[in-house]
């Protein structure tokens, strides 16, 4: 927890953004150092509200809240955690107490993958894998949602995959986790409706730090999908503030999802497979 420790608050002036489409001063944005997590940060920032980043990589984090704070006048604040640690995400919830910061956001994107085969990966690379992806999620989803729920306010965003529509060999625990993610999103979107909004993003793939920590080569045919990750993240947002109960971005991506019910989840695994091989 060493890294839990080494917080580093950001903060300058005072809120002055308008609120009124979201009633939510502060959004946390876990995965906030890379990728999806920056567009995301940059988004919110943008519409004036306040940040939360946290990961394990605390140098980019500040990088880019002293770009937030001088060009938007938010406040940030960067906390470095590992969320792949179990009772990560209640010692995040509370650095977050500590800062006397109550959130009416909660962007859940933090999250890696293993390609390979399964066999040859460690249970306990799995199992860290799955902390983050699974259990840390979840927990932030429940801590903060609790509190959104008795506050009649918020949402929550949660970041799945198109690797949850079907069984993906080589892929096969995290293409699992993202399904149990979208399942999760959709069922609290009814759940916790209508104070609360849950909405999961399904992103297809793009290009960033995931391949390199996934060690993954995508194959040839799913390049074409790929779509700007600042619009993805866009697409995200704008889907959580309609209050949407999950959104697929980009048009390749949703096309591909139309075909999923009329093909067979078995014969869909064997083509992933083929596809992997290439
Ligand atoms: N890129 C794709 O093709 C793709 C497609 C579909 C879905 N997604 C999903 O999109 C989300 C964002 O990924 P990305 O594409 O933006 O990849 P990325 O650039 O690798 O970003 C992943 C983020 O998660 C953080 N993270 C990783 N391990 C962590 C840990 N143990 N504790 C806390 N934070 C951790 C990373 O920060 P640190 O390393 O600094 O901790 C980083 O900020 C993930 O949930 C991913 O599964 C990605």
């Amino acid at each position: 927890m060493q890294n839990d420790r080494q917080s580093f608050n950001m903060t300058i002036g005072h809120f002055r953004g308008n609120m009124q489409s979201t009633n939510g001063n502060w959004a946390v944005v876990t995965g906030a150092s890379s990728g999806l997590g920056v567009e995301f940060a940059k988004i919110l920032a943008a519409r004036k509200i306040n940040l939360v980043l946290t990961a394990r990589s605390e140098a980019p984090m500040q990088k880019l809240a002293s770009e937030l704070i001088s060009t938007h006048g938010i406040q940030v604040s960067v906390i470095a955690s590992d969320l792949a640690k179990p009772g990560s995400a209640t010692a995040l919830r509370n650095r977050i107490d500590d800062q006397n910061i109550q959130p009416e956001i909660l962007i859940n994107n933090a999250g890696y993958g293993f390609s390979g085969s399964f066999q040859l990966q460690s249970v306990e690379a799995l199992n860290t894998m799955l902390q983050l992806d699974i259990i840390s999620l979840t927990e932030l989803t429940h801590l903060f949602g609790e509190r959104m729920k008795t506050a009649k306010r918020g949402h929550i965003m949660l970041v799945s995959s198109m690797a949850a529509h079907q069984p993906v060999p080589m892929l096969a625990a995290y293409s699992a986790s993202k399904a149990y993610v979208l399942s999760l999103g959709e069922a609290l979107h009814v759940e916790f409706a209508p104070d609360v909004n849950v909405t999961t993003l399904i992103p297809g793939l793009l290009n960033t730090g995931f391949a390199h920590a996934a060690n993954y080569t995508a194959p040839k045919a799913a390049l074409s999908s790929v779509i700007p990750t600042a619009e993805a993240a866009q697409i995200g947002i704008d889907a959580m503030f309609a209050r949407k109960p999950s959104v697929i971005a980009g048009t390749m991506n949703k096309i591909m999802a139309t075909m999923v019910p009329f093909v067979p989840r078995s014969t869909a695994a064997k083509i992933a497979f083929d596809m992997a091989k290439k």
